[in-house]
């Protein structure tokens, strides 16, 4: 009988093609080559035979030996060939994948209105300048000719800020950037040229209304500045920023504390999507006398215009957006269209 045609070898072969880890094939291979396997049951019962036999027996044996040895081997290395094919699915890269790359990020299309609005002005010789958003009760009202208990205060209703500042005035969240006109005014002497544009709060929320919005206020005050030089100078710009020459622009009679005579000051495209309809976009005026005298000029001798403009307005008619809280939502695929 020779080796490869013992029976053990069969046995092996079954064995170890089940095996399928490394701790299976140990078991299978323990079973014939181990301590208590088959092949070294019969290695040890090579002692009862004559020498002669002895011999020949153990060199079959031998054979034997070296043949399962080579099975075991042979499924090691099938198996380690396996366990890596497995972690190489498992790991795999694919390469031909484009990359996530990094998003471009763009500027909000309030930014890019302020941003707009004060390349204008300026180009017009208008300073620019910035005020803070919690202001004092004196500077948002009272410096404006609205006292305590003067019925303009409601129609500007806010936060107010616990607390108040060293000269016992209440704080809160600025209504509009008028007060602006105080504090620029009372830092600069005349002429007094500028804008300053910022966020203003109030207790409103609906399709044209947010209560965090911003203005832009803007002020010249000189020795003869005129209500003619208003209109010349908000039509302009209301030509430049909608690039736009068919804008009709009307001063509609209105009311401000701070400001006599006062206008509302609307707007209508001749023709596009909006032709025909008027919309407000701003408040302006002629700066009223106590409010010259409480920036320290004397208004026998100096006179001039003030106007709060709605940003987002002016952006939604830009744009041509239907509703205002949309700037405010963080939809990106909204603001992705504000790209340059
Ligand atoms: C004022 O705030 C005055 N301070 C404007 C002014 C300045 C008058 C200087 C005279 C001289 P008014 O409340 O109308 O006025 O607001 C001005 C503009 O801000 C409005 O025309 C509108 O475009 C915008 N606006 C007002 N409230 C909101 C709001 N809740 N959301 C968005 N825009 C608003
Ligand atoms: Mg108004």
């Amino acid at each position: 009988m020779t080796d490869s045609q013992d029976p053990l070898i069969d046995e092996a072969r079954s064995l170890l093609e089940s095996a399928h880890d490394t701790a299976s094939l140990a078991n299978a291979k323990a079973r014939f080559l181990g301590k208590e396997g088959a092949l070294t049951a019969r290695m040890k019962a090579l002692a009862s035979l004559s020498p002669q036999e002895r011999a020949a027996a153990g060199k079959s044996l031998n054979l034997l030996k070296q043949a399962i040895e080579a099975l075991v081997s042979q499924r090691q290395s099938e198996l380690d060939q396996a366990e890596l094919q497995a972690r190489l699915a498992q790991e795999a890269i694919d390469v031909t994948l484009p990359g996530r790359g990094i998003g471009r990020g763009g500027l909000h299309p309030v930014t890019l209105t302020i941003e707009r609005i004060e390349a204008i002005f300026r180009s017009i010789g208008f300073d620019v300048a910035d005020g803070p958003e919690i202001e004092e009760d004196f500077f948002n009202f009272t410096a404006l000719n609205t006292p305590l208990n003067h019925p303009a205060r409601s129609m500007h209703d806010t936060f107010y800020v616990e607390g108040e500042d060293d000269a016992g005035h209440s704080l809160l969240l600025r209504t509009h950037t008028s007060p602006m006109q105080v504090r620029y005014a009372r830092m600069h002497a005349p002429p007094i040229k500028v804008i300053a544009p910022g966020k203003t709060y109030r207790v409103d929320s609906d399709a044209t209304h947010s209560p965090m919005f911003h203005q832009v206020e803007g002020m010249w005050i000189d020795e003869d500045v005129s209500f003619t030089d208003l209109k010349n100078v908000y039509t302009e710009f209301l030509r430049r920023f909608f690039e736009r020459d068919d804008i009709d622009v009307r001063f509609r009679p209105s009311y401000f504390p701070f400001t006599e005579p006062s206008a509302e000051i609307d707007m209508r495209f001749a023709d596009g999507p909006l032709a025909g309809r008027w919309l407000e976009v701003s408040g302006a005026g002629q700066v009223h006398p106590d409010v010259v005298r409480n920036i320290g000029l004397d208004p026998e001798r100096y006179i001039g215009f003030a106007f709060g403009s709605g940003i987002e307005r002016l952006a939604m008619l830009r744009y041509g957006v239907g509703d205002l809280r949309m700037f405010y939502e963080n939809d990106l695929r909204f603001l992705e269209q504000f790209r340059d």
